[in-house]
């Protein structure tokens, strides 16, 4: 081949590599400039958390491109609802939908005005409805019907109000909580999926205001199905174990305390154990047994006054709660309590809301032994009226009043009922929230709602876009240098082609 004709060939190759890296280059800077310009856009979700005491809406927001991954939602916001629980607007269904819309409001301010019609909103129930609908299920219905309409006034994607069940609310307290810790999948920064062991699993304990919830990896065959939960998460099965017990959350427990204190006597004045010294106040028959869960004595006799009178006694206070408990496990061979299934607990807990509380105002969250709680909560029962409330002046007062109750009642709970002991109670973590994000099981719901926990691991690793950058950078560089090294080559064959015709 002559050499003219070889630098010609070598030029035209030069300018098609030329053109290309060119084009890879602009490329590459287009990709950039977009993903400047459009920052990974987000999405949100919203999660109404009607409980028996009140109601919460959590706003959650994750990154549009990176749905399935695991620990990606963060929670923007948290909105108390003023009033108490959507069950108590029974008699005033309107005024249940009314009180939603302060929240609804600022959530309409947190979400991005072209974003709220994609939203997904939900509105789940607990055992404050479920109580409601054991008493009067269309008094229920007319209820939803009424937060159904003023959540449907808002620009949202609603996707429904209803009652989850017990083993709905605990098994999504525990998608929550591992969720967050990461302990199902985990992905590491070049995007691959792994399966951390399963004892990294954690088990989930929830108070609530009418009911309590036990959820955990038995890691033996669950004997009662009813207890039962199986789920496929990110390609692994779990077969959990999961009981909700209606009536033996905070609110209730205590009331049915009371109930069986005034049951005791023959007078309308009830010595009430669990409360300080020097406190008294009086409640109506009408009050007392206005629930379900505390079967009214009969003849009733609504209008009945009667007086309670604090005696502060710790000994008789522990006694008291623990007749609450039926600690006779029948025909099982392992129980918790009132006669249901249980395995041994096993593993670390992550005990949440009421649990939390309860002992967090006594500074008894932060891994104190059972001794030092036991000591503590003994102490703090003692103490008279005047004494408590000159100690916490900014505490309202029926936190106060309720304060050794409380505590009593969630350390009974945890001993007697769940059958921690000595030596696993340390095994229990007493957190309000993981990674910032509180902890319930409203996560949990949207999760699944949405689908963003996938049944099977994703094929498609996380990093994808990354590792596209990467590839591309790489491609880009080889390219100059091969245009490089090929004008060089071409260059020099030109000159000393040049020099020979001369
Ligand atoms: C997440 O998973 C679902 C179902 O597995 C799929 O339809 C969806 O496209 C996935 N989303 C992303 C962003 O990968
Ligand atoms: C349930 O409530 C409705 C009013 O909403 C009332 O008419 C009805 O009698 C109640 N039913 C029962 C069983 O109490
Ligand atoms: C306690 O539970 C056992 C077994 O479930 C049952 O047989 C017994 O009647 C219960 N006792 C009371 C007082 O409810
Ligand atoms: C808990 O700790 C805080 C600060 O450490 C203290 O002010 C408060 O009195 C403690 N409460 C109790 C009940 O010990
Ligand atoms: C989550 O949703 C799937 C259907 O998408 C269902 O089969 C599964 O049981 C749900 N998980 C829980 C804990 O309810």
């Amino acid at each position: 081949m002559p050499p003219r004709l070889l630098g010609a060939v070598g030029w035209s190759l030069g300018a098609v590599l030329a053109a290309l890296g060119a084009a890879a280059f602009l490329l590459l800077v287009l990709t950039a400039a977009k993903d400047a310009a459009l920052p990974a856009r987000n999405k949100y979700g919203l999660v109404f958390d009607a409980g028996s005491t009140h109601t919460a809406l959590y706003i959650y927001r994750w990154p549009a491109d990176k749905e399935n991954g695991t620990g990606i939602v963060s929670q923007v916001e948290a909105c108390t609802v003023s009033g108490p629980g959507i069950s108590s607007y029974a008699d005033n269904p309107a005024g249940a939908g009314a009180s939603l819309k302060p929240c609804l409001d600022k959530a309409m301010k947190v979400v991005p005005a072209e974003q709220q019609r994609e939203t997904p909103t939900y509105l789940g129930a607990t055992a404050g409805m479920r109580l409601l609908r054991e008493q009067n299920s269309s008094k229920a219905e007319q209820v939803f019907a009424e937060v159904a309409k003023a959540i449907g006034e808002y620009p949202v994607e609603f996707r429904g109000a209803r009652v989850l069940t017990g083993n709905e609310e605990g098994s999504f307290g525990w998608i929550t909580v591992n969720y967050l810790l990461e302990t199902l999948v985990k992905v590491s920064i070049t995007g691959k999926w792994t399966h951390p062991p399963t004892e990294d699993v954690v088990g989930a304990l929830d108070l609530g205001g009418a009911s309590t919830q036990i959820t955990f990896l038995p890691g033996t065959t669950i004997d009662d199905s009813s207890t039962r939960a199986l789920l496929r998460l990110y390609g692994t099965n779990y077969s959990i174990y999961t009981h909700s017990y209606l009536c033996y959350g905070q609110n209730q427990a205590l009331k049915r305390l009371m109930a069986s204190l005034h049951q005791v006597t023959t007078s309308s004045l009830i010595s009430h154990p669990c409360y300080p010294r020097g406190y008294q106040e009086n409640i109506t028959m009408a009050e007392l047994y206005n629930s379900p869960c505390v079967p009214a004595p009969s003849p009733p006799s609504p209008a009945q006054v009667l007086t309670v009178v604090g005696t502060g006694d710790p000994v008789l206070c522990s006694i008291s709660i623990q007749k609450l408990f039926n600690l006779s496990c029948g025909a099982n061979r392992t129980c918790g309590f009132n006669g249901v299934y249980q395995p041994p607990v096993r593993g670390q807990f992550f005990a949440f809301s009421g649990l939390y509380h309860n002992l967090h105002f006594l500074n008894l969250t932060g891994g104190q032994s059972l001794s030092l709680v036991n000591a503590t909560i003994w102490q703090f029962c003692t103490w008279e009226w005047e004494k408590v409330q000159n100690e916490f002046p900014t505490t309202n007062r029926t936190q106060l009043r309720d304060a050794c109750a409380a505590s009593s009642y969630a350390l009974t709970l945890l001993l007697r009922g769940y059958k921690f002991s000595e030596r696993t109670w340390l095994r229990v973590r007493f957190v309000p929230q993981v990674a910032n994000v509180d902890v319930g099981w409203t996560l949990g719901y949207m999760l699944n709602l949405t689908n963003m926990i996938p049944s099977e691991a994703p094929q498609r690793v996380i990093g994808l876009q990354r590792s596209n950058w990467i590839a591309a950078t790489v491609l880009l560089a080889i390219m100059l240098i091969l245009i490089f090294c090929l004008l060089t080559v071409t260059c020099c064959q030109k000159s000393s082609s040049g020099y020979e015709s001369l």
